[in-house]
């Protein structure tokens, strides 16, 4: 485990667009007993929104354009480049929208979490607002999890569920599903942070048993939130 100077894990945030995850970290970031700081905003793209939100606050951003790059592994060379100057220990995927290879993946092994809009192993990939409502889930949610080399397939940190209503379109859904998004990685990095945790396969223990039902949020019946 490495501290930064504050003796808070140095964190880089990766994001390729609105960056509304991005903001619900550097909000809780911004206490000064939450146990990881925001050292870099790094983005794929030089038009994301979220960059202002960091620049906004003084956090460093970068920018590194896949295009640029003539293959993944130049552009991920490029990303390492970016995240070892900074000095950053922990990486937060939020809204990155680029795949990332195998060899990138195991050099953060532990290290590199993600937020994805549904219960996984429930919708991988895209749509997932549109396929919930196809499916006809009365629960949906968001997870965090730690990135593996299987798209949306690493162990679960953490998981929040949110109500599916019947008037329900995609629109609201993903608005109830952000709202809980927004409680749930601040807390999941928290607890990666401070904690640190134990994988058996895709089951995932915290080595702090005392926090480990932190890891759920449930919906509340009576608000329909
Ligand atoms: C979120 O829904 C997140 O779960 C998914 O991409 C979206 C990013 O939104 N991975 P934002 O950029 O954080 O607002």
């Amino acid at each position: 485990m490495t501290a930064g100077a504050t003796g808070r894990r140095p964190t880089a945030v990766l994001i390729s667009g609105r960056g509304s995850n991005l903001q619900a970290l550097i909000e809780a970031a911004s206490h000064a007993d939450y146990p990881a700081e925001i050292v870099l905003v790094l983005s794929n793209e030089p038009d994301a929104a979220g960059l202002g939100r960091a620049e906004a606050v003084g956090i460093p951003t970068r920018v590194v354009p896949h295009r640029d790059y003539a293959d993944r592994a130049a552009f991920e060379a490029a990303l390492t480049a970016c995240l070892q100057e900074a000095g950053a220990d922990l990486v937060c995927l939020a809204g990155f929208m680029r795949i990332l290879t195998e060899g990138f993946v195991a050099q953060w092994e532990g290290r590199l979490i993600n937020i994805h809009p549904s219960l996984l192993p429930a919708f991988p990939g895209l749509d997932t607002h549109a396929r919930a409502l196809e499916a006809g889930v009365k629960l949906h949610g968001c997870s965090v999890h730690l990135v593996s080399s299987e798209l949306d397939g690493g162990p679960i940190i953490g998981q929040a569920a949110v109500p599916v209503l019947p008037d329900d379109d995609e629109a609201t859904l993903a608005a109830r599903v952000l709202a809980a998004e927004h409680r749930l990685y601040p807390l999941c990095l928290k607890l990666l942070a401070e904690d640190g945790f134990e994988a058996q396969g895709r089951r995932l223990r915290l080595r702090n048993a005392a926090t480990e039902t932190a890891q759920l949020l449930n919906p509340d019946p009576d608000s329909g939130t």
